[in-house]
């Protein structure tokens, strides 16, 4: 099969400026204070909302006495009913929000929305509400039993039981992960304002054209006619992929009272009734030859949603093709469960999936008696071994070979070695991701003084994608960055992609490229010359040794273009993956039963690397988020009503700094022609996939304590 063709051109260009780890052009404005998040767009004569919760986790909402608390100062209305009642689907799909009754599917679901002129006097209002139900008995607690078996993300080859019964040396272990909250910094957010049947809404979204026909579907109104602005977004983590009840709330108040209202989450709120991530629990076995060859692997996962709900998080998607072994067993089953609705948080799959397969490869590790690199570099795949068809990239074993020289693996501490009460241990794992693109747009303006002007529905919620488009256009115009302006968060700006599963920078990215080109094909065009002999730099056109400004070459009048990406047919052709590896070194406490972290390593490969600098902190966010999952991170669901109990960034454990040592991070240099025109594959996420086991593999290499039900907390070291 022939590669795509690409032009190698990026490696080819002048300016020097793609892939250095330029600053954020917009860090001034988010550290002044003069970014607008959400909530920031005051409004002229806004009204503020409060959402109401359900307080029991399954029945019908039979009574709200609105006239009371509308009665209450500065309250305007409680509005409740048929479109206030369930939270909007979570999901990339371009599917509409559930709405609907008056029944209750979970403990913490908004069910009115309490609007009054002042925010005190709304969250008063809103506290002041009684609801009478009629309640249901809820199911709580995952179960097995009566799990749903869709007929998706199941697959089998060969004979895995035979494959475990022939084995030297095997793994068969269940192993657990909790529920997460996705724990953006900013809390969800709308304002809503009409003029006439024309709506605009200041919100804090991921995915701009996806939540424009989200948000038209649940009011009943023509998509053309909404308008979403997300300028800055300040964190997603998947909790914005979709959008969130206030923003269906703000607009329907705003449209009932014919006045702007804005409606802002708690944090509280936020853990209630936005979204988590599913718990699960894994089976996993594992089979291998006396040379610690995998001979069979199963990965069989429970997770949970509410009825009706489409997602249930993909914890096998990386198991098919991860490492090799001819026998295979991929399950899932989803249970139907009264809690939170569940969706996409922190690289849904690989992040809970990849770090418990990393734990069960380091138990075969022990098992076998074979050093835990080793054991995965004799099990990488020469193909995809789940579809049998060839990698586009693949970068398992230099990630190892990396990160194991860099961290110093062969030299580690031993074991178990005791310093005071503190016992040493290191461990490793593997990352690995699957790498998406999706269909996406950008307007690229080069004027006649020599600036352009990048315009997209793209989104940047914390990732840095104002500096990366910036260095593309920057890249292939021959401009300075500072010539370059990008303006994002607009849905009426050319639709992209946005943000999430760690495909925003190459979908979006690659538009941006495209529409550079085009103009680049214009400008050679004037000179006389063939685009690929044409230099820019620097504001010059260079063609046939002459230089000449842009200015020059536009002649007064502006260029502009479109560029737009879409999968097309050669991604089917091959597996795109990203792929890494961690290491860590821990203390765990012998009398206490606390890890400290000590260090850890992450060496990763995707692709030709856009800015050093935010891709890297990219990095070391997945592993901080890795640290949180190996220690601490857990939402706790009473077992009598499915409610969050640790709804609040106090009680659910996100690491902190006393948490992080320094980390250090290793980025590969790489290309994939498959990937996209850039030869860059999604960074985002591969920093969280499989991060939390080599923390885990550590503590069990400091305490001989094997770790199988997450998060590694003090009482199960003791
Ligand atoms: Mo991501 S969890 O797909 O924003």
């Amino acid at each position: 099969m022939d590669e795509p063709d690409h032009r190698n051109r990026l490696d080819a260009m002048v300016q020097g400026v793609l892939g250095t780890g330029m600053d954020r052009p917009d860090g001034p404005e988010k550290v002044t204070g003069s970014a607008t998040y959400a909530h920031d767009g005051q409004v002229a004569g806004m009204l503020h909302g409060v959402m109401v919760r359900a307080t029991i986790a399954k029945g019908r909402l039979e009574h709200i006495d609105a006239q009371a608390v509308e009665a209450l100062p500065g309250v305007r209305a409680v509005l409740h009913g048929d479109r206030f009642l369930r939270n909007p689907a979570q999901g990339t799909a371009n599917e509409a929000p559930v709405q609907g009754s008056r029944d209750i599917a979970y403990l913490g679901q908004p069910v009115a929305l309490v609007v009054a002129d002042r925010f005190e006097q709304a969250r008063h209002g809103a506290q002041s509400v009684t609801l009478r139900y009629s309640e249901e008995s809820a199911s709580v607690a995952p179960d097995a039993e009566t799990a749903e078996v869709p007929d998706k993300k199941q697959s089998s080859a060969g004979d895995l039981a035979a494959a475990m019964d022939r084995a030297a040396f095997c793994v068969d272990a269940v192993y657990t992960t909790p529920g997460h909250n996705s724990a953006a910094m900013e809390p969800h957010a709308a304002i809503a304002a009409w003029e006439g049947d024309l709506l605009t809404v200041r919100a804090s979204c991921q995915m701009l054209k996806y939540n424009v026909n989200e948000l038209a579907d649940a009011l009943g109104v023509d998509p053309e006619h909404v308008r979403i602005l997300s300028p800055f977004v300040g964190g997603g983590f998947g909790s914005k992929l979709g959008i969130s009840p206030e923003t269906v709330a703000a607009a329907l108040a705003a449209r009932a009272l014919g006045q702007p209202v804005a409606v802002a989450l708690s944090r509280q709120q936020v853990f209630e009734a936005t979204m988590r991530r599913s718990e699960t629990r894994q089976h996993i076995r594992l089979a291998a030859d006396a040379e610690g060859r995998l001979t069979g692997i199963g990965h069989e996962a429970l997770v949970s949603n509410l009825e009706g709900e489409d997602f249930s998080e993909p914890v096998t998607q990386a198991t098919p093709f991860l490492y090799r072994g001819e026998n295979r067993l991929i399950g899932h089953r989803i249970s139907r469960v009264n809690r939170t609705c569940a969706g996409s948080v922190r690289a849904p799959g690989e992040a809970v999936g990849v770090t418990a397969l990393e734990i069960a490869m380091d138990e075969l590790a022990t098992a076998a008696g074979i050093d835990p690199v080793d054991l995965r570099r004799r099990n990488i795949p020469e193909r995809d071994p789940g579809e049998d068809r060839p990698f586009s990239s693949h970068m398992l074993r230099a990630a190892l070979d990396d990160g194991a020289a860099a961290f110093g693996w062969e030299n580690r501490p031993q074991g178990g070695a005791r310093q005071g009460d503190w016992l040493a241990g290191c461990g490793m794992s593997s990352a690995s991701r699957v790498n998406m693109i999706g269909k996406s747009s950008a307007r690229v303006t080069l004027h006649p003084d020599g600036t352009a002007l990048v315009e997209t529905d793209m989104t940047d919620i914390g990732t840095g994608t104002y500096a990366i488009l910036n260095q593309i256009a920057a890249e292939m115009l021959g401009l300075p960055p500072a010539r370059v302006k990008v303006r994002l968060g607009d849905s009426d700006l050319p639709k992209s992609a946005g943000s999430g599963g760690s495909w925003g920078a190459s979908s979006a990215g690659s538009s941006v490229f495209l529409a550079c080109e085009r103009i680049r094909q214009d400008i050679a065009e004037r000179c006389g010359c063939d685009e690929g002999t044409l230099t820019l730099k620097d504001g010059m056109a260079i063609a046939d040794n002459r230089a000449r400004p842009l200015a020059q070459v536009l002649a007064g009048a502006p260029l502009q273009a479109e560029g737009e990406i879409d999968k097309g047919k050669t991604s089917e052709a091959v597996r795109q993956a990203t792929f890494g590896a961690f290491f860590a070194e821990v203390a765990v406490n012998a009398v206490t039963g606390e890890t400290r972290l000590r260090r850890m390593h992450g060496s990763f490969a995707a692709g030709r690397i856009l800015n050093a600098k935010t891709a890297r902190s990219q990095c070391l966010g997945g592993m901080t988020f890795g640290i949180g999952m190996a220690l601490t991170e857990e939402l706790i669901h009473d077992p009598r009503d499915g409610h969050i109990v640790n709804h609040d960034l106090a009680e659910y454990h996100l690491p902190v700094n006393a948490d992080v040592p320094q980390l250090s991070v290793n980025l590969l240099e790489e290309r994939d022609p498959w990937a996209n025109p850039m030869q860059a594959k999604g960074i985002g996420e591969l920093g969280i996939c499989g991060a939390g086991a080599c923390i885990v593999n550590a503590i069990h290499d400091a305490t001989g304590i094997r770790v199988r039900h997450l998060p590694a907390t003090l009482d199960k070291l003791l």
